[in-house]
C-alpha cells in the first residue's frame, strides 16, 4: 500500500485557508485521490475540546501554555487519524499545521521559532507535510475578509495588528527557508485561479 501525502495550508488569519481547503479536496477526490479534510487544533474529540479552550476569548492562557496545548492536540490528530490515515493510503489535507505555531508562537508570541520546532518535533514524532501550501495576502485585506463573517472574533484574533504582521513576516521566513516544501500561493486571486495554482503546486506529489 503506497502511504497517503501529508498537505497543509497556512496563512494568516482570514488568508482564505478554509475556502481554499474545501475546494482542493473537492478536486482531488474528483481526479480519484482518497482524500480526508482536517482542521487543526480538532480533527478528533481531544483536540477539539482543546480547541474551545484556546480560542475561547474569556480564558487568561499564556504563550507557553498556548504553545503546549496546540501541541497537545496536535499530538492527538496524528495519533488518532493522521497516522491512521496516511498508512491506509489515504491522502490528508489540514487546515493549519506546525508552522501556524512556528509563526503565531514563536513568532507572534516571540517564543522564538526554534524553541517551537523544538517542542512540535516532539508532539509530531518529527512527521512533517510533504507539501505545505502558504497563502500569502496583505494583512489589512485579509482583515477587511476576516470582518465579513458573522462569528465573534476568537481569542487570538483579538490581538493587536503588529501582532498579525508579526505572523506574516515569520510565514515569509520559512517559506524561504524550506522553499521545496512550502510553496507561496498569491491569496489575493479569485477563488478558481487560486484552485488552480494550489493543484499545479502539488502536481509532483502524485
Ligand atoms: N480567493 C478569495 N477571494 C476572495 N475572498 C475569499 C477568497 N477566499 C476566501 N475568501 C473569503 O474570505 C473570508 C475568509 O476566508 P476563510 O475563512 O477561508 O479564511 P481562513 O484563512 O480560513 O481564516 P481563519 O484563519 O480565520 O480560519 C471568507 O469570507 C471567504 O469567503
Ligand atoms: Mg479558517
Amino acid at each position: 500500500m503506497r502511504r497517503g501525502k501529508l498537505i497543509s495550508i497556512e496563512g494568516i488569519d482570514g488568508a482564505g485557508k478554509t475556502t481554499l481547503a474545501g475546494a482542493l479536496a473537492a478536486a482531488l477526490s474528483e481526479r480519484g485521490i482518497d482524500v480526508r479534510l482536517l482542521r487543526e487544533p480538532g480533527g478528533v474529540q481531544a483536540a477539539e475540546q482543546i480547541r474551545e479552550l484556546v480560542k475561547d476569548p474569556d480564558r487568561v492562557i499564556g504563550a507557553r501554555a498556548e504553545t503546549l496545548l496546540y501541541a497537545a492536540a496536535r499530538a492527538q490528530l496524528i495519533e488518532e487519524a493522521i497516522e491512521p490515515l496516511l498508512s491506509s493510503g489515504t491522502w490528508v489535507l489540514l487546515d493549519r499545521f506546525i508552522d501556524s505555531s512556528l509563526a503565531y508562537q514563536g513568532g507572534g508570541r516571540q517564543l522564538g521559532v526554534d524553541q517551537v520546532r523544538e517542542i512540535n518535533a516532539f508532539a509530531t514524532g518529527g512527521l512533517l507535510p510533504d507539501r505545505t501550501l502558504l497563502l500569502y495576502l496583505d494583512p489589512a485585506l485579509a482583515r477587511t475578509r476576516s470582518r465579513r463573517r458573522t462569528d465573534p472574533p476568537d481569542r487570538l484574533e483579538r490581538e493587536r495588528d503588529d501582532f498579525h504582521a508579526t505572523i506574516a513576516r515569520t510565514y515569509e521566513e520559512l517559506a524561504s527557508g524550506d522553499p521545496e516544501r512550502i510553496r507561496r500561493l498569491d491569496a489575493s486571486q479569485d477563488e478558481r485561479t487560486l484552485l488552480a495554482s494550489a493543484l499545479r503546486a502539488l502536481e509532483d506529489l502524485a
